[in-house]
């Protein structure tokens, strides 16, 4: 009710008579007003005056799944939205879901985490009303091998939509950072639930740096409020990286991996550096040449070797 209640409210500019939306929706002007008292409680700034009716002045900095999905447009992504003031890990959450067969696009999203993570058991700092924290299941019918190119893919859709919400130019630092002027801002951790060959379903875990503080964050970390110089909206942004993400998913299903991978070559920061790469122990280092089909970084080490990684903590020589 209080979404059909704030459809009203957001599709008129000015006041809209209580008797009108009570009428309207078939319910008294006493549950008319509960519910504009719930939206306030919500954080929604609504004005009510006499003989006028009530007005929307604002809508919270929240990433509620009404306002994800107003306007949103996907055809599959962002359908069935769980929302979490707090969770432990939206990770988590989704491979519960993923397990219960909750569909493909189903995303959970959260306002803070306790036990955040990021790859290789890393934590991940989630301050509240900040950050995006999601999590994306993805049903893919490819191999658990070529799964991987689904965090390239992740990792293109997040530069193009931070180009487009927000007017910055990121970069892609293999596999899955997101830079901005070679500080780190966002990360994706890709979770899989695999037979030797059936992709069960796939979690794309998102971490954003929005509007965080610089007093909040390490040295080697920014924010895309500390590069943009103003608070960034957190709702427009994420939906901008559901459309992304959405519309490079359909290319990659309908043309493979290609275009996504020509893509990923262009916001990377990491092709052509001299590279130190630890991998399941090994050291390696060597140039950057390329990126293969299924999203290895290929290096040639000073023999002349080339060799494909597939995981691993890369670091840019000077
Ligand atoms: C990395 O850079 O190591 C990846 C970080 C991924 C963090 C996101 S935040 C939302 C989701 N839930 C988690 O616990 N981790 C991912």
């Amino acid at each position: 009710m209080q979404e059909k209640i704030l459809d009203f409210l957001k599709g008129k500019q000015g006041y809209l008579s209580g008797d009108q939306i009570s009428h309207r929706l078939g319910i008294s002007r006493q549950a008319l007003w509960k519910h504009i008292q719930e939206l306030r409680n919500s954080g929604y700034d609504i004005v009510a005056v006499p003989h006028l009716g009530y007005k929307l002045i604002s809508s919270p900095d929240r990433l509620y799944p009404y306002e994800i999905k107003w306007h949103l447009n996907t055809r599959f992504i962002g359908k069935k939205i769980y929302y979490f003031d707090t969770a432990s890990s939206t990770m988590d959450i989704a491979l519960g879901l993923g397990m219960k067969g909750s569909p493909e696009g189903t995303l959970v999203l959260a306002e803070t985490q306790s036990k955040g993570r990021g790859r290789m058991a890393r934590v991940w700092f989630s301050p509240k009303y900040k950050g995006i924290y999601m999590s994306l299941i993805l049903r893919p019918k490819i191999l658990p091998n070529a799964t991987p190119l689904l965090t390239l893919l992740s990792a293109v859709s997040i530069c193009e939509a931070i180009k487009e919400s927000a007017g910055l130019d990121a970069q892609i630092k293999w596999p899955n950072d997101i830079l901005i002027n070679n500080k780190k801002l966002g990360g994706i951790l890709t979770e899989l639930n695999a037979e030797m060959d059936i992709t069960r379903f796939v979690i794309i875990g998102i971490g954003l740096n929005v509007n965080n503080d610089k007093k909040t964050q390490a040295q080697s970390v920014t924010s895309l409020k500390e590069q943009k110089k103003e608070d960034i909206n957190r709702i427009s942004l994420l939906q901008e990286v559901l459309r992304k993400i959405e519309n490079n998913y359909l290319v990659f299903e309908n043309k493979g991996s290609e275009p996504i991978v020509e893509k990923w070559r262009n916001y990377s920061i990491t092709l052509a550096k001299r590279v130190s790469v630890v991998c399941q122990k090994r050291h390696l280092q060597g140039q950057a040449i390329d990126i293969d089909v299924d999203g290895g970084l290929l290096i040639r080490n000073d023999s002349g070797l080339v060799e494909k990684i597939m995981a691993g903590d890369v670091a840019h020589c000077r």
